[in-house]
């Protein structure tokens, strides 16, 4: 029998990619999204890609008795990977009501639904962001839980532990809770890739929109950063690398005997990358000469964060494979097709 895996937020950019390589691995996939983020197109490029269009369910997670009605349709569900969530951090500072809302209230009818009708085992999206300006490096699953600097990241956190209070109380459960560093790149078919909504607030998306001609100029924020070449550090992670990791997380759940277990992993390669490195290894692979200038630090950014790998290598069997040059090739890819769709 094949297992079925409820994917909520399956439309968005690191859920889109984990619906193909779950398909891939021969599993049925139910989605939940609202289509608050994404787009019912994601579904043609999952097919096209996978040759298998997953189920599809435009329901709101805040509200209770729409998400009750899919576990009631769909009996039989084994897991769980909850992508669905708010994540726009400047956004959070301005609306935190709408953030706790949305990522809290989700997260609690979720588990409220595994409850009900025993779905034993969820894999949680959950960020580097929980560690702040972490005190040595590379962090460690054992860094402390800095405060947040922003609601989003304290969404993340309160999540987290509700998660582990959950799972206390709930010894049929497994939980996993999956830190990503940063995530970029698109699938290399660039048939499907992120899709920000207005001006992009991340350095990638802006870079490629830059070198197309949507954006005039990338605003390198800070050049006095304790780093080498003075600008900030991050551990830039390929998604498809971060997709097959929700793969392996869930076959370990849905092989664990002993359950009441809350694990938590980073993810990312174990190598920071600064801002100006980013931006030559963009230069260098796509050919593409890119306008920016430096300018302050931008407020609440940390100067630098990358991750010991060490558990999720040994512990999963998990590691990034795909290189930063490739990676932003097919983060270029996906800008040209998805430019030249809307042309067409
Ligand atoms: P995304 O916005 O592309 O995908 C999230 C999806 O969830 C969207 O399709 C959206 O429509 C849907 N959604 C949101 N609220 C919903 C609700 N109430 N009901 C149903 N659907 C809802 O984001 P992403 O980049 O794919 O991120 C996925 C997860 O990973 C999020 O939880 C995010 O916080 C976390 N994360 C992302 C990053 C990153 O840099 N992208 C880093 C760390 C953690
Ligand atoms: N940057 C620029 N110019 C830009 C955009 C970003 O110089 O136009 C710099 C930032 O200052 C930072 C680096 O590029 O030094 C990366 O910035 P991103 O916005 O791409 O990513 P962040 O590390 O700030 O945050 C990301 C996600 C958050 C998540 C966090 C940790 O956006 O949601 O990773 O997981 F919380």
């Amino acid at each position: 029998m094949k297992p079925t895996i409820l994917v909520t937020g399956g439309t968005g950019y690191i859920g889109s990619h984990t619906v193909i390589e779950l398909l891939e691995e021969g599993m049925e996939v139910v989605i939940i999204d609202n289509l608050s983020n994404s787009n019912l197109e994601v579904l043609d490029g999952i097919e096209d890609i996978s040759g298998k269009r997953p189920h599809f369910e435009k329901v709101d997670l805040r509200d209770r008795s729409s998400t009750f009605e899919v576990f009631e349709k769909y009996s039989g569900i084994e897991a769980i990977i909850h992508f669905a969530a708010f994540k726009a951090v400047g956004e959070s500072v301005e609306k935190p009501l709408a953030y706790y809302e949305n990522n809290l209230l989700s997260l609690i009818h979720l588990l409220e639904a595994m409850k009900k009708y025993g779905v034993p085992n969820l894999v949680f999206s959950s960020s580097c962001t929980v560690y702040g300006e972490p005190d040595s490096l590379p962090v460690t699953e054992e860094a402390s839980i800095k405060k947040a600097n922003s609601p989003y990241g304290n969404t993340k956190q309160i999540c987290e532990e509700i998660l582990q209070d959950t799972i206390e109380s709930s010894p049929e459960n497994g939980v996993i809770s999956l830190r990503y560093f940063n995530p970029i790149g698109a699938h290399p078919s660039a048939k499907i890739g992120e899709l920000p909504i207005g001006v992009p607030n991340n350095l990638v998306p802006f870079i490629t929109q830059t070198a197309f001609g949507i954006r005039e100029q990338l605003n390198v924020f800070g050049q006095d950063y304790n780093t080498p070449d003075g600008s900030a550090i991050r551990d830039y992670i390929n998604v498809v690398d971060l997709a097959r990791a929700h793969v392996v997380a869930i076959r370990r759940l849905l092989e664990q005997k002993q359950k009441s277990s809350f694990e938590v992993f980073n993810l990312g390669t174990g190598k920071g990358i600064s801002v100006l490195e980013i931006i030559r290894a963009f230069e260098n692979t796509t050919g593409q000469k890119l306008n920016y200038r430096m300018v302050d630090r931008r407020e609440g950014d940390v100067e630098q964060v990358y991750a010991d790998t060490a558990f999720a290598n040994n512990e999963l069997g998990w590691k990034a494979e795909k290189g930063i040059e490739e990676t932003l090739l097919s983060a270029w890819n996906w800008e040209k097709y998805i430019r030249l769709k809307a042309t067409t």
